[in-house]
């Protein structure tokens, strides 16, 4: 057995985040030194609730350190996304008092903190816009030696989401995804190329449902509400479950094939803003998979050669057995 993943999740909980909290807090894979979450499906308030209400059902994260981050986006004005996640950013179902207490640490703080303090063997797995993993790499440059690397949901090489160019997590926050992805720090990119691809429709809510445990009934439950919506606006046959390919790929990253490219975000453009320019085809590439050098041309950093792996297809069927293998975890 392979020693366990030490992740720091950062997310805005928002239903697949939720579903990425439970798989993360239960998996052997993954040890969760920490979650931080910021704004993003909906408000700081309510993305903390959430992810505090989330830890707690998971019954395993009273040693897990929650801590609430940046309140909007660095630059843009805020947008969220309440007509996906609803009012409260997780309607659906409903929550016993949280038995977790939020830590009194800023999310950007406890993020340094964490790295500061580690032998440079922490993953960041983003899965909302990336104003707290931007601005601790401001705050403190230094953390950038000790994060092994970033495994976020966001971006697309293809459609966007939130705009027909941008996808939410990117769009949410552009400038912070820019220094995300400008940091020289090894990423891998979840984009919805692929996470379109793993939708839960009926019969997955179903498998997992079957479970019977508490865990897999809270699955149950947010999978009806984010379905429901999806289908009334994308008239997808299920939601697409975002944010646990990262926490997937970690468990098993068989399941997701990846593709060196130079990734860049859009902050001047009126149409493409808070696009994600995949250079699929290498069109611009400096050649080879050097490391990634970046060129300061003009004021904005730009990466001189491939600066990400792109996930450019998913193993749905694979994705699904994790999906259901972890939820089985739960009350072994
Ligand atoms: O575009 C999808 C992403 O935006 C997901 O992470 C979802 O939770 C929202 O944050
Ligand atoms: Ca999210």
């Amino acid at each position: 057995m392979t020693r366990p993943v030490k992740i720091i999740l950062d997310c805005d909980p928002g239903h697949d985040d939720a579903v990425a909290i439970l798989m993360a807090a239960v998996h052997p894979a993954i040890e969760l030194k920490a979650i931080t979450v910021v704004a993003g499906n909906q408000t700081i308030e309510k993305t903390t609730r959430n992810a505090l209400n989330v830890a707690s059902a998971s019954g395993l994260c009273a040693n897990v350190p929650v801590a609430s981050g940046m309140t909007r986006p660095i630059v843009r004005e805020q947008v969220t996304a309440g007509d996906i996640h609803g009012a409260s950013g997780l309607d659906g179902p409903t929550f016993a008092p949280p038995s977790i207490s939020l830590d009194p640490r800023h999310a950007v703080d406890l993020m340094i903190e964490i790295l500061t303090a580690s032998d440079g063997d922490i993953t960041l797995v983003p899965t909302g816009p990336l104003s707290n993993v931007a601005m601790a790499l401001r705050r403190e440059p230094r953390i950038a030696e000790k994060i092994e690397k970033i495994v976020l949901m966001g971006g697309a090489y293809q459609l966007g989401n939130v705009t027909p160019s941008a996808e939410f997590n990117i769009y949410a926050d552009p400038e912070a995804a820019h220094v995300v992805f400008t940091c020289g720090r090894p990423i891998v990119m979840m984009g919805l190329d692929i996470t379109r691809k793993v939708r839960a429709t009926p019969d997955v809510i179903a498998r997992v449902r079957s479970l019977g445990n508490p865990q897999a009934a809270l699955f149950s439950e947010m999978m009806e509400f984010f379905a429901r919506v999806q289908r009334e606006i994308y008239g997808w046959d299920g939601p697409p479950l975002h944010d646990p390919t990262t926490i997937a790929w970690l468990i098993d990253p068989g399941c997701v094939e990846l593709r060196r490219m130079k990734v860049e975000v859009e902050l001047r453009g009126d149409l493409c803003y808070g696009r994600t320019s995949c250079d699929f085809f290498g069109l611009e590439d400096a050649g080879g998979n050097q490391s990634a050098e970046f060129l300061t041309k003009g004021a904005l950093a730009r990466p001189a050669s491939p600066n990400a792996q792109v996930a450019v297809d998913v193993d749905a069927a694979r994705f699904w057995d994790i999906v259901y293998e972890t939820f089985s975890l739960y009350g072994k």
